[in-house]
């Protein structure tokens, strides 16, 4: 039997299309989840319908991947905003290989609708080809894979017994169900030219790399963006740092830098970039915010990218491998009396890893060492303030504090009146101001948004 993939963000649409479809559906808000059902090779699938929003991996990195390996399959996007921009949808549709374009909100006949039933369902596992169905400068694909879908993807070709190439159906022709039935009982595969099929895979690569300037929704360029980050630091995490992987996190931040002025000019809508952000991990939060602060406070682009954005990403570097395992998910609060002796001592550490491995200017380190010290001189780990303080420390502190508090505290009043109790006072008052000049342009943005929708 073949199933449609589901994959969006929001739990309650999937609840439902998951119940519509009385569970025939498969349905998952991870795009690394739904690529396991698109590479298992021996599984049937009717389309996939992806919405872009999940930050933990790229939307278009999971749209090559599905064509390398299902190359037939009718992929459709659920993308609310682009009814009002026909062009937009179009180019977009152009180079992601999308067929068509839903809400989230539809109902799942409608979103069957255009999943035209050709072959009749087979319980048999899909085929890959054999050896001797394998043919130079063509890709075999299963005949299966056109048993849903309106229209031929490619130009497609077959073999007769004499093995002679011939043309099976052009490009954008509509599949009819008797024609394709009656070649199924004669042949299992037909051919795509390689060649044909690296075109594709190369438009979407070309959007991949310049993703920022294209014309992908804002939701696309967040989560790429945001994605492209988090898979960064999982490399350094791994890798450990080196002057490779600094160049590449820059890379990195210069895109985040990139999409906050864009997002926060002419398009608006930034906070949710920023919930994104939050969901992400602590190093992106605080990228994000201290990033956007720098800008709030004119702060010069470069040095913003070379020494705040940097630093960000570095600061807790030292706790993702501790005696006590990894404590980077962990908040202050929560740590036994060993663990933060530790913990009071990581910037420090972090600091020292960095500087061991890489050439990283001083200025960096020195926001690195000073990450959680505080303009009054309360902070760790050596009460360092005043004018010692270096003022992108005093941002990233303030971040981090604020990280904390939002992690503990769920609604957004709450926040900002345990921030005005607790936190403020520790810090100089430009650095105060600037912050809830971000913050209250953040729940704005919010609130409005929210109005939109509701
Ligand atoms: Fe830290």
């Amino acid at each position: 039997m073949s199933r449609p993939l589901f994959v969006h963000s929001d739990s309650k649409i999937l609840n439902r299309l998951n119940q519509e479809s009385n569970g025939t559906a498969l349905v998952t808000t991870s795009m690394v989840e739904a690529l396991k059902w698109v590479t298992t090779s021996s599984f049937h699938l009717s389309g996939i319908f992806i919405n872009p929003e999940d930050t933990h991996f790229s939307a278009l990195k999971f749209l090559e991947i599905t064509l390398a390996h299902r190359p037939a399959l009718p992929i459709f996007l659920f993308e609310p905003n682009l009814g009002t921009n026909p062009e937009q949808l179009e180019k977009i549709m152009k180079s992601t290989h999308i067929q068509g374009v839903f809400f989230g909100t539809e109902p799942y006949s409608v979103l069957m609708a255009p999943l035209k039933q050709n072959l009749e369902p087979t319980e048999f596992p899909r085929k890959s080809p054999p050896k001797a169905a394998i043919k130079p400068d063509l890709i075999a694909l299963p005949i299966t894979d056109f048993s849903y879908g309106s229209h031929y993807p490619y130009d497609l070709f077959t073999f007769d017994e004499s093995e002679r190439m011939a043309l099976f159906a052009q490009k954008g022709s509509a599949i009819d169900a008797n024609y394709l039935k009656s070649a199924s009982e004669k042949v299992s595969f037909i051919y795509v030219k390689k060649e044909d099929f690296e075109k594709n895979r190369s438009t979407l690569n070309l959007t991949r790399t310049h993703y920022l300037e294209s014309d992908l929704p804002n939701a696309w360029k967040t989560a790429e963006t945001l994605s492209n980050t988090k898979q960064m630091l999982d490399e350094m995490r791994e890798a450990g740092v080196n002057d490779g992987m600094v160049e590449y996190t820059k890379t990195m931040l210069g895109d985040l830098f990139k999409l906050i002025s864009k997002i926060d000019s002419d398009e608006g809508s930034i906070h949710g970039m920023i919930e994104k952000a939050k969901q992400c991990d602590r190093s992106v939060f605080c990228a994000s915010y201290s990033v956007l602060i720098a800008k709030h406070l004119r702060f010069e682009k470069n040095a913003t990218l070379e020494i705040l954005g940097l630093a960000s990403v570095l600061q807790d570097l030292s706790l993702y491998r501790t005696p006590y395992g990894d404590l980077t998910g962990k908040l202050q609060s929560a740590l036994n009396k060993e663990e933060l002796a530790y913990y009071l001592k990581h910037p420090t550490l972090s600091a020292d890893i960095v500087s061991g491995n890489t050439d990283i200017p001083q200025v960096t380190l020195q926001v690195v060492r000073q990450h959680h010290e505080r303009k009054d001189r309360t902070g760790f780990p050596h009460r360092i303030g005043g004018n010692q303080l270096h003022p992108m420390a005093e941002i990233l502190s303030l971040i981090n504090a604020y990280y904390e508090v939002t992690k503990s505290v769920n609604d957004d009043v709450l926040v900002i009146q345990t921030l005005q109790k607790e936190t403020f006072q520790h810090y100089s008052e430009n650095v105060i101001l600037a912050f809830k000049a971000v913050l209250s342009n953040i729940l704005l943005d919010k609130a409005n948004a929210a109005k939109k929708s509701g």
